[in-house]
């Protein structure tokens, strides 16, 4: 029985200030929570989260991943593309996509990744006082995603804008604002231009390759790489942002663990799996129940909707020693088991891809950087209901 005053609202702008205190009494009190209010089912266990990712049979992907209605229902796969999709649409589009994923595919972006991120971050240098999201997180994964796409640069400002508009939640409401409806009917607008564009002539580009692209006679239908475009955006774009500006803010926050990457470099990739772990970008992915499922005594019924909540996850003492400790030197096994990307058929198709951005990026920032201060007073936190980061972080940085 969940007592009254635990109330886990994904929507409410304090959850956002600190959800870890609430998803730590959740494993404890309620692994399988209800929210009647908001109308959902959550789990915050890590075995629970893991089975709810792995059992696409009984824990759906076909209405979508998010709890705002708006974005939910059999529709969800035309702004989610295959991540709103079950087998056996999703392997059939997951496989034709993969092709621009290839580890090969990835590295080969390296080069290119590093020429972007020096180019924000002599700007931001120049200053010394530089937003940490606006003048480099907030630009570097987009401009990686518009190149694998072929968004063209000037027209890129805009698509964050309107990617941005896309995710913001005002306190208080549980569903899509109508800026975030305007800002959806622009980017298919935007998006249908471009195919038309691609398919009158190709360009070097994923978008090209998937007018081309064919399984078994089959050809992708525009409304499907429409689709597509907007899940890149959506989840190779603020999720990135996120974790580079968190992993940076939880540095400052620890200066014992800072010092690790800042004294050897060869140190970044535990800064990011460690953020990755303590606060990660992607807070929780929703599932409906396909048949009833009973856990730990309790049956959810068929056709509820499950947040599986990653977040929580991530923290769980079953799993992680010390979860609420920021430590950068975690032993392999546990970071084997983060469950930010997720788990499954529908892991994380740009883990890779974030992987190298995050590291290329924290590298070229201790190279340049000796030390950096946050402005505490200026922080603003994106409010969301899945996302978890900031919108602004002041920095202020003492060149190497
Ligand atoms: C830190 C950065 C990122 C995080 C935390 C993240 C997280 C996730 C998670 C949790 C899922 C699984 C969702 C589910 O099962 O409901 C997912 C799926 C996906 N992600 Fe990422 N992601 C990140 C970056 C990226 C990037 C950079 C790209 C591509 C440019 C990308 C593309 C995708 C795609 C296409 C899927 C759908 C896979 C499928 O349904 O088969 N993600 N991501």
């Amino acid at each position: 029985m969940t007592s009254t005053d635990l109330v886990f609202d994904p929507y409410s702008y304090e959850m956002h200030e600190d959800p870890y205190p609430t998803y730590a009494r959740l494993r404890e009190e309620a692994p399988v929570y209800r929210n009647d209010r908001v109308g959902f089912w959550a789990l915050s266990r890590h075995a629970d989260v893991v089975e709810g990712f792995h059992d696409s049979a009984r824990f759906s992907n076909a209405e979508g991943v998010t709890l705002d209605p708006a974005a939910s229902g059999p529709d969800a796969h035309k702004t989610m593309s295959f991540l709103g999709m079950d087998p056996p649409k999703h392997g059939r589009m997951r496989g034709l996509v993969s092709r621009g994923f290839t580890p090969r595919r990835v590295a080969e972006l390296e080069p290119r990744i590093r020429e972007l991120t020096r180019q924000h971050l002599a700007v931001a240098l120049e200053r010394g006082t530089f937003d940490f999201v606006g003048d480099l997180a907030g630009l570097l994964p987009m401009d990686v995603v518009s190149e694998l796409l072929g968004v063209p640069q000037p027209d890129r400002a805009e698509l964050r804008r309107l990617s941005d508009l896309l995710l913001h939640r005002e306190e208080g409401a549980d569903d899509l604002p109508p800026a975030a409806i305007e800002a959806s009917l622009q980017l298919v607008v935007y998006y249908s231009d471009m195919v038309a564009q691609r398919r009158r002539r190709r360009t070097d580009d994923l978008t090209s390759a998937l007018v081309d692209a064919e399984i078994d006679g089959d050809r992708l239908s525009d409304d499907e790489i429409i689709g597509f475009l907007f899940l890149m955006v959506v989840a190779g774009n603020e999720t990135t942002t996120k974790l580079l500006a968190n992993a940076w803010y939880w540095a400052w926050r620890y200066p014992d663990q800072r010092a690790k990457p800042f004294s050897d470099p060869t140190r970044v990739p535990s800064w990011i799996e460690e953020t990755l772990r303590f606060d990660t970008s992607s807070q929780l992915l929703t599932r409906v129940t396909t048949q009833e499922v009973t856990l730990h005594g309790v049956t959810i019924p068929t056709h509820e909707r499950v947040a599986l909540l990653v977040g929580s996850a991530n923290r769980d003492e079953r799993v992680f020693a010390d979860p609420a400790t920021y430590d950068l030197d975690r032993p392999e096994r546990e970071l084997q088991q983060i469950a930010s990307f997720g788990f499954g058929r529908h892991y994380c198709l740009g883990a890779s891809l974030a992987r190298l951005e995050a590291r290329v990026c924290l590298e070229e920032l201790v190279a340049a950087v000796g030390d950096y201060d946050i402005d505490n007073a200026g922080i603003v936190r994106v409010h969301s209901v899945n996302v978890r980061g900031f919108a602004t972080l002041p920095t202020k940085v003492v060149p190497r």
